[in-house]
């Protein structure tokens, strides 16, 4: 019996008496209280008879009584928003079936059974995406987390593992294409115009990595061979406009697998693989087994519709959902508690590929941004969770930046003290000892612990502890001061100290030189490391490559920052000594609480650094272009206890005026020396395009009637769209006419491209134009707006909430606006409108009037009826 969800839990907790009386009746899941499932089942076949309107669906289960699990005479099948038209038992109708609310529960007397039921589904009504649903005229499912519960009743829990057998049967014009798991068994007409098709997939799997897709659809065919030599068909199936768009996927796709088998010996062990675009999705991509179905933002690429950065995004996601096959499929995880063992695992896997396609400093800059910027306001704020979380309501709410991208930290943080050999012998250990089976994250130390040799005893409470630890570090006379404090958390008053390992180097500040890194492992409260080969008065360079997911306090001798930025050899030190240097001056710009007075010789010592940035010919331009990249203002707010967020994006559009001014001429070169590069997807190329828009945003702050027909030409000149998005992003926040006109040419160049219009509405959403919320109000009106499409609606409210300076407008309308959004959208699709909760739940983090009409809006959220569980989760814990 599925224990975890029986309303017996429930009642057995006196937290949920309470909430039993409110009209949600929230109940929540314990990661404590897991019991293996009562009955396994081996195998299933379905049988789908498919249309948009109507599509049935007959299951037949091979159940058989898990020998380790306690004895019951029911078993339980998950439903969700479906009905049992017919239950076979033995393939004799049964008439001893009950619902427990939306499950169902059949009665077995011996030790196995074959079970059948029918159920009916209406996939072009099922706005929620979840399930088997209707995109642009194709049928598509999303499993992940209990999406099949929507399809069939099913033990819908990831330790209960089968083989699948899909037989697909529907009109074959409508459907041509038929697909699912695994390999194609065999296909055929039928009268009336109808064919079949029937898949079968050796590998037991989860519930949750069953796919189906049957639409109109054509492929870019290829092939890879495996290490073993084995052929494997490879297929990226779109609509057949999209068809010129998939080669990058493709060559993605391709190096994937090459990269898979050389640095994780990991081969592909199906024949064929497949991978479908759909336009209508919750999230990026989904792992599948043999059927990984996406985003198609993550699939269509062609230098005229995407930029640098979605090729990068498709690359990046091909990479990570290919990865999955192993650290998800073939590996899976024993309970949803348990996601950051196949996504923390996977996110550091994608990243070590991408590190090796595009370059390692640059990617590593990146992947520390979106931490800082997403994953430490989560850690700070209401949402706060473990990477291994504890309880839950809804699991879709989890699938965040913390057990994702901290989840990648914490591995790469073993990965760092084990060295890169011991790590592989580690990972070696743990696909070998648990390949076929759901394990937990404990599993996982465990295999790491003894394939690479480490002691990771005390290291564990990164799964157990939430919070950013703070780490101070002072050096004097060749001895290194370390102190650490992990802050309370929601549900965790009292912390331990955690195992925190640190790269340092220390510099002499005559000669510029290190003399070498070590790996400094700070586990305790406090701790002393005495450095003999310490130059006399050395500069600490600290948290080198950023080992641990930590914030810093160093205490530094004024120049010591200039120092690095100038002379660091580990380049993300060197840029991580300019973000200090910025962040220091915006802070006591913006007014924060404890910051540093600025002075004109502080300022004088800024444009100095940016300018050296700018003149450094040794700077290869895609460093460069991070290194002029202002720290985001969602940062900056992590900096203080309660921030501003109006006066910190002030400040730092200052300093952008300011350096765009005194640079002017510099910024001037730069453009004009970028835009004489030709396209290429070179580094060298791609590098110029990226310092090109950064130069225009930085004049454009200085002047913008100066930098608006600069900025048209850009535009106008484009012959791709990572130029042509950077010139309409200026131009976008700019009250001046060349505005209006790039806006509108772009709309009708791209009518019809939906990836495009969706960036149309998100360059508008998020730009520093006055006026933004009236832009923002007119757009959700827009005949192009649709709020069943995520993409666009997040294209819309996404890039609005992370617009400061209109999301924080004075007046509080911008709060409302995302309030109205959460309000509308829960009804038709309540996974994607919970996400939009945790803006708002930053509420008490921010100065007044602020903090106030956040709460005041997240009230009004919580007051609703009939709020769906994802939201009310999430408000509620947002005002807890
Ligand atoms: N498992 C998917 C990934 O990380 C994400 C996902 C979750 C997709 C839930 C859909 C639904 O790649
Ligand atoms: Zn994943």
């Amino acid at each position: 019996m599925d224990i975890a969800r029986t309303p017996s839990t429930a009642d057995g907790n006196p937290e949920m008496a309470d909430a039993a009386h409110e009209p949600h009746a929230p109940v929540t899941i314990r990661r404590a209280d897991y019991t293996p499932p009562a009955w396994l089942v081996p195998e299933i076949a379905l049988h789908f008879d498919l249309g948009a309107g109507a599509t049935t669906v007959r299951s037949e289960l091979k159940v058989v009584r898990n020998p380790e699990a306690e004895r019951t005479g029911n078993i339980r099948l998950n439903g969700d928003e479906i009905e049992p038209k017919s239950v076979l038992r033995n393939g004799a109708p049964c008439e001893s079936w009950t619902m427990d609310g939306n499950d169902l529960l059949v009665s077995i007397d011996g030790e196995e059974a074959l079970i059948s039921i029918t159920t009916e589904l209406a996939p072009d009504t099922n706005s929620k995406l979840m399930g088997l649903y209707a995109s642009n005229g194709m049928l598509c499912t999303q499993c992940e987390a209990e999406g099949f519960r929507r399809i069939t009743f099913f033990p819908d829990r990831p330790d209960v593992l089968s083989t699948y057998t899909v037989r697909m049967e529907g009109d074959a014009t409508t459907f041509p294409v038929l697909l699912s798991n695994g390999n194609k068994t065999g296909e055929g007409e039928l009268e009336g115009g109808r064919h079949w098709a029937e898949w079968h997939d050796p590998w037991p799997k989860p519930s949750y990595l069953f796919a189906l897709v049957a639409g109109d659809l054509v492929a870019l065919e290829d092939s890879f061979t495996t290490m073993s030599g084995r052929t494997i068909d490879l297929a990226i199936w779109v609509r057949e406009a999209d068809l010129g768009r998939t080669q990058h996927a493709m060559d993605s796709l391709k190096k994937s697998m090459k990269w898979d088998e050389e640095t994780f010996g990991r081969e592909y062990d199906l024949d064929v693989f497949n991978i479908v675009a759909v336009g209508d999705f919750n999230m990026g991509a989904m792992e599948n087994k043999g059927l990984n179905i996406f985003n198609t933002k993550y699939v269509l690429a062609d230098p005229e519709t995407a930029t640098d950065g979605d090729y990068d995004g498709v690359e990046g996601v091909i990479a990570h959902e290919y990865f999955h096959n192993w650290s998800g499929n073939r590996v899976t995880c024993r309970d949803w508690f348990q996601l950051s063992l196949k996504e923390g695992f996977t996110v550091l896997r994608d990243q070590l590929f991408s590190q090796d396609m595009q370059g390692e400093a640059v990617k590593r800059i990146e992947d520390v941004r979106v931490l800082r910027a997403v994953q430490f306001p989560e850690d700070s704020g209401p949402l706060a969770h473990p990477i291994r979380p504890d309880s839950y309501q809804e699991i879709s709410n989890f699938y965040t930046s913390t057990v994702y991208n901290k989840g990648a930290e914490v591995l790469r943080m073993m990965r760092s003290m084990a060295g890169e050999e011991r790590f592989r012998k580690g990972t070696d250990l743990y696909f070998d000892r648990h390949d076929g089976e759901a394990a937990t994250c404990e599993d996982f130390v465990r295999a790491i612990e003894e394939g690479a040799d480490l002691d990771l005893k005390q290291f564990r409470r990164w799964y157990e502890q939430a919070g950013t630890p703070r780490v101070s570090a002072a050096l004097k006379d060749g001895e290194l001061r370390l102190t650490q404090e992990v802050p309370a958390t929601p549900g965790q008053p009292d912390k331990q100290p955690m195992v925190i390992p640190l790269r340092v180097a220390l510099f002499d500040r005559d000669t510029g030189k290190s003399s070498g890194e070590r790996l400094v492992v700070l586990d305790r409260a406090e701790a002393s490391f005495k450095f003999e080969d310490a130059p006399a008065d050395a500069v600490l360079s600290i948290n080198r490559g950023f080992t641990s997911p930590i914030s810093l306090d160093v205490e530094r001798a004024a120049g010591d920052l200039l120092f690095l930025a100038a002379n660091d050899d580990d380049p993300f030190a060197r840029y991580e000594a300019l973000q200090e240097l910025v962040i220091e001056h915006l802070l006591a710009e913006a007014g924060a609480e404890g910051a540093v007075h600025n002075d004109a010789a502080d300022l004088a010592a800024l444009g100095e650094a940016f300018g050296a940035i700018l003149d450094d010919d040794a700077l290869d331009d895609q460093m460069r272009g991070e290194m002029l990249l202002l720290p985001p203002v969602a940062y900056l707010c992590e900096q203080v206890l309660v921030a501003d967020p109006v006066a910190l994006h002030k400040a730092r559009e200052g300093l952008k005026a300011w350096l765009g001014g005194e640079l002017r001429e510099r910024f001037e070169a730069l453009h004009a020396r970028a835009s004489a590069v030709p396209y290429s997807l070179e580094r060298k190329a791609r590098g110029a395009r990226k310092v090109k828009t950064q130069a225009l945003a930085y004049l454009a702050a200085a002047d913008a009637a100066a930098a608006a027909p600069r900025a048209k030409a850009q535009f106008d000149a484009a012959d791709n769209m990572t130029d042509r998005q950077g010139a309409l992003m200026v131009l976008a926040g700019l009250d001046r006419p060349e505005r209006k006109a790039a806006l509108a040419d772009f709309h009708e160049r791209f009518a019809g491209n939906d990836l495009a219009i969706d960036k149309w509405f998100a360059l508008q959403a998020g730009s520093l134009h006055p006026d933004v919320i009236e832009h923002v109000k007119d757009l959700a009106g827009h005949a192009d707006f649709r709020l069943t499409n995520p993409n666009r609606v997040r294209s819309l409210y996404m890039a609005f909430a992370a617009n400061k300076h209109g999301f924080h407008a004075e007046s509080g309308e911008g709060y409302r606006l995302v309030a109205d959004l959460i309000l509308q959208l829960d009804p038709i699709n309540p996974q994607t409108a919970a996400r939009f909760v945790a803006p708002l739940g930053r509420w008490r983090r921010m100065a007044e009037p602020h903090g106030t009409m956040m709460r005041e809006q997240l009230e009004r959220i919580a007051a609703a009826d009939g709020l769906s569980r994802d939201t009310y989760e999430q408000v509620s814990r947002s005002l807890g």
